[in-house]
């Protein structure tokens, strides 16, 4: 199949496979695709793949179930799949069956998935320890543990020490996940430079009169005609007030030219997610109070960005975005004291009430754990993160003053860490007032 991003350098699954399967000892990995949801009634809801079994696998079908195996001599990496059904595949889609499981995505064997149980009870019986990620399908870990059990209970008796623990696979393969090749930050920069345009032409495109809906119809154009999935995650699309709420998703107000204008969104290209925000004035000119939030959270924004390099961590990137914040928060008089003693009592919390960064990557609030040993973690060249502060000035806002009611912004970017520092991914979107109102042409 050809697509608009076949140049994109190809991602190297069967080294992340050989990869897990050397962590793994002799242990037995589960993953499962999901079945699809519904989404109302009879109709299914859109279908993501699952992020940890794509990464693996790139096996992008529901209902399937993956095992690596490192006790298993040839079996090691075996795949569950629907069997092809020339009934349901005419209303649904090509399966790749058995065949395609092998042939397409490099299983060393594959299965009906209605085989499973039976493939499974005799792995866990004879192999090593079992990983499987308990907590995220209650249906299939009450399955699961039912034939777990069971098998562990028809060892022999010379067996019965053998462990009968369940581990967490996530620190093997979310520890991989957070460390991007080079191919996938070129996968990332593609989903943002696709994201970034999206956000100009919204810019471009903002009038006064006109609606939040129009704004994500747009961004949503742009995601699909450059051959995305479409949304990384629902677009925000805020005028004025639905600003200061966090993930306001209702997008159906009116664009009124006195406000601002919040968008925060970006695409899922083949899974590498982008996440953009930047707030801009609705009409031409700002007031003094929104030019001044605005400021502030830039300012913010870029110390957060210039704190980002190998050996610092998002503890010091979330504190540096928040030192600045809190100086404007002290000069708009919102709140009393010192920096310090602002971030020591938390009296910025009713103005700036998330944090300054996540994980980004096939999941837009990536995995990875954000600590190591109790301390926050060191970044490492090839993590990528997002840097977005905010200011809010919503209904939980008390004592601001009234020109600042109803104020949002929030600016976010999404940063790769190098060897040196970081590289932007997402600089294609101006952040400045005056860079994005020279995007609008006359009206
Ligand atoms: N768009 C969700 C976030 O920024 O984390
Ligand atoms: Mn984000
Ligand atoms: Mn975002």
């Amino acid at each position: 199949m050809t697509t608009p991003h076949d140049d994109l350098p190809p991602l190297d699954r069967k080294d992340r496979r050989a990869r897990l399967l050397h962590a793994l000892g002799d242990g037995l990995l589960v993953l499962r695709a999901p079945p699809l949801r519904v989404h109302a009634n009879d109709v299914e809801a859109p279908h993501r793949p699952s992020a940890d079994v794509y990464y693996l696998t790139g096996f992008p079908e529901p209902d399937a179930v993956v095992l690596f195996d490192g006790s298993a001599p040839t079996e090691r990496f075996v795949l569950f799949v629907q069997p092809l059904d020339p009934e349901r595949e005419t209303w649904t889609g090509p399966r790749a069956g058995v065949t395609g499981a092998v042939e397409r995505y490099g299983a060393d064997a594959a299965y009906p998935v209605s085989e499973l149980d039976a493939h499974l009870s005799e792995r866990i019986a004879n192999g090593g320890a079992l990983h499987y990620s308990l907590g995220h399908d209650q249906e299939f870990d009450r399955h699961l543990l039912g034939l777990a059990t069971s098998a562990w209970d028809r060892r022999p008796r010379n067996q019965s020490g053998r462990t009968r623990s369940i581990l967490d696979p996530r620190p093997l393969i979310h520890e991989m996940r957070l460390r991007k090749s080079d191919a996938e930050i070129e996968w990332l920069r593609r989903s943002a430079v696709i994201g970034t345009a999206a956000h100009r032409r919204a810019m471009a495109e903002t009038r006064p009169g006109g609606w939040e809906h129009e704004i994500e119809a747009l961004l949503d154009y742009e995601f699909r005609r450059a051959g995305t999935r479409g949304w990384a995650y629902p677009s925000i699309v805020a005028a004025g007030a639905h600003a200061t709420v966090l993930h306001y998703t209702a997008n159906d107000g009116r664009l009124d030219g006195a406000d601002l204008l919040l968008v925060d969104a970006g695409c899922d290209l083949d899974l590498y997610c982008s996440d953009i925000t930047r707030t801009w004035p609705i009409g031409r000119e700002p007031s003094p109070a929104q030019q001044r939030v605005h400021a502030a959270v830039l300012e913010s924004q870029l110390a957060g960005i210039a704190a980002v390099r190998p050996g610092a961590t998002l503890e010091e990137v979330h504190h540096r975005a928040l030192e600045v914040l809190c100086e404007h928060l002290l000069s708009f008089g919102c709140v009393q004291g010192t920096v310090e003693s602002v971030i020591a009592e938390g009296t910025y919390k009713p103005f700036y009430m998330h944090r300054t960064s996540h994980w980004l990557g096939l999941d837009v609030h990536d995995v990875g754990a954000y600590e190591v040993k109790g301390q926050a973690r060191p970044l490492e060249p090839g993590m990528v993160l997002t840097v977005e502060p905010g200011l809010y000035f919503g209904a939980g806002a008390r004592g601001a003053s009234p020109s600042l009611a109803g104020i949002g912004v929030r600016i976010e970017d999404d940063v790769v860490v190098t060897a040196t520092g970081c590289e932007v991914l997402t600089a294609g979107a101006p952040k400045d007032l005056d860079s994005i109102l020279s995007l609008r042409g006359t009206d």
